[in-house]
């Protein structure tokens, strides 16, 4: 077994689930309700962007109303307490990593708390409802837009994580159904450059065959208790 020194954990919707936060597929998804085509793919946003607009806009505004659970406490403890490399790639968009505390952190498909001009790149917070049109302060064009990675588009910060994975000794994937590429892909990119991988979902996911171990639960769960192992290594040593 590998010296454990570098972790890249990759979440999914499932780690806010039990913060009351639907996840997308299976029932009561986002996806149930709502078509991609309509609210998450740049020609939606080009055809009718208040409708897309008002989407992230309720989403945003549901945040106030949920807190992290101890899926998030947990990383976030692992966070301050790793002394080794961690990255958390979240594919979620809310914020109770941050709320959590969690610092060694990326958005790979944006965050509903920030707006994304379209025409220079720049971001702002967007904190209350951002209407269509609205001017971005940094370049003076009515383009901002939800800081939203869209179907078709291209996630962020893809350069940053491929390292990590190339690196890590164990890669850990919670909550996450394994449907979008290329997140659902990382497994196999840590695999191929050996490390250990562990799955903690409540049910199998598209990519469970790709683990090394895959540990069916909630992540409320299982994972304060595989944190509270990790750690435990680093007393030992
Ligand atoms: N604990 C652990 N896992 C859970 C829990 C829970 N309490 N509740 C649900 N799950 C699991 C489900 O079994 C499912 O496999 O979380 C997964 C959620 O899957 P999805 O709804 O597909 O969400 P996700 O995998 O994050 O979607 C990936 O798809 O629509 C895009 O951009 C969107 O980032 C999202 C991406």
């Amino acid at each position: 077994m590998r010296e454990l020194h570098s972790i890249v954990v990759l979440t999914g919707a499932g780690v806010s689930a039990e913060s009351g936060i639907a996840t997308f597929r299976g029932p009561g998804g986002l996806w149930e309700g709502h078509r991609v085509e309509d609210v998450c793919t740049p020609e939606a946003l080009a055809r009718d962007p208040a409708l897309v607009h008002r989407f992230y806009d309720l989403r945003r505004a549901a945040l106030a109303g949920v807190a992290p659970n101890p899926a998030h406490h947990a990383l976030a403890r692992l966070d301050a307490q790793w002394p080794g490399e961690l990255l958390i790639v979240t594919q979620n968009v809310d914020d109770l990593h941050e709320r959590a505390g969690a610092t060694r952190l990326l958005h790979i498909h944006g965050e509903l708390r920030s707006a994304l001009c379209a025409a220079c790149g720049a971001r702002r917070e967007w904190a209350a409802p951002l209407p269509p049109g609205s001017v971005c302060a940094a370049c003076g064009q009515a383009a901002l837009r939800p800081d939203i990675v869209f179907f078709g588009e291209m996630p962020y910060q893809m350069e940053r994580i491929e390292a990590a994975l190339a690196d890590c000794d164990l890669f850990v994937s919670v909550g996450t159904s394994g449907a979008v590429y290329p997140a659902a892909g990382f497994v196999q990119t840590a695999r191929y450059h050996g490390a250990d991988t562990l799955e903690m979902n409540l049910d199998p996911s598209m990519g469970s065959v790709f683990f090394a171990e895959s540990r069916m639960g909630a992540a409320g769960v299982l994972v304060p208790e595989w944190v509270e192992a990790v750690l435990a290594t680093t007393s030992d040593t």
